[in-house]
């Protein structure tokens, strides 16, 4: 005999999710967060849960208990989840008088001035050197910047060059005619600043850094922020070892506080 509510009721308990879920157990996933890329969510452990339960859902991942074991295996989804978590503000002539003083001293060295800039984020910071480098009036082949991040998602953004009007709120008309051609709403960076800069996705704490040449001028700025006291200092020490100059200052932010 033909059953209509049979029927209903049959795909309602299909539709039950198989696995309870279980999002209590945080402090692992954390622990194994700092120690891979240096950022301490334990003083936000409320903001972060909340955000993670977001990001399993859409997985189909139950527990973070799951999360945890899937990321240990599979490198994808730790890459997703470390785009996911990390936070990526910056925008272009952020904090300018530090980039002035690099100029200042950069002008005295006569040769080709290597930068490197740790992090990155989308590009809007090494960017704003190599325009302001220009302004100063260095040539092309005068210096070389490299912009390092560990999202992956954020370094295909600054290869990308394609910012948006927020990204430069603190950039003059005359510069952004200069340097930027209009295509809609967006801003594309011209080839000439583009041209000498280069990004790798690379985690400061990863062995691969000490692969990088060594650099005239290190910025680090707003990275720090994240980190406790002892991985500041930790991560002050592996960005000390690729000064050209061991004496060189490395241009922290102001709320980085690294002593
Ligand atoms: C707030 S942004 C700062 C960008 C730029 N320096 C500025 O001041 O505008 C912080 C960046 O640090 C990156 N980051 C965090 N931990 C990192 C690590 N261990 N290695 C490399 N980059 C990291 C994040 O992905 C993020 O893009």
């Amino acid at each position: 005999m033909f059953s209509f509510f049979k029927k209903k009721s049959q795909t309602k308990v299909e539709k039950e999710p198989l696995q309870k879920e279980d999002f209590e157990d945080i402090e692992e996933l954390i622990t194994y967060f700092k120690k891979e890329t240096g950022i301490d969510f334990f003083n936000k452990k409320e903001i972060i849960k909340n955000k993670l339960i977001i990001f399993c859902r859409k997985k189909d991942i139950f527990s973070f208990n799951l999360l945890f074991e899937k990321i240990l295996k599979d490198r994808v989804l730790k890459q997703e989840l470390i785009d996911y978590l990390t936070v990526n503000e910056t925008y272009f002539f952020r904090e300018t008088p530090q980039i002035k003083q690099m100029i200042e001293k950069a002008k005295k060295l006569g040769y080709k001035v290597e930068i490197l800039c740790a992090p990155s984020s989308s590009g809007e910071e090494p960017y704003t050197i190599a325009m302001m480098l220009l302004e100063a009036g260095f040539k092309q082949s005068d210096f070389h910047i490299l912009g390092i991040d560990i999202s992956e998602k954020i370094i295909s953004r600054a290869l990308e060059a394609r910012y948006n009007e927020r990204s430069l709120h603190r950039v003059s008309l005359e510069l952004k005619e200069r340097y930027f051609m209009k295509d809609g709403e967006f801003f594309i960076l011209r080839d000439v600043v583009k041209d000498r800069v280069s990004f790798r996705c690379v985690n400061i704490f990863d062995e691969s850094l000490h692969n990088l040449r060594k650099f005239d001028f290190i910025f680090s700025r707003n990275m720090m922020i994240y980190f406790d006291q002892e991985t500041k200092i930790k991560a002050k020490n592996i960005l000390q070892r690729l000064l050209k100059r061991p004496e060189e200052t490395i241009y922290f932010g102001h709320a980085d506080m690294v002593s």
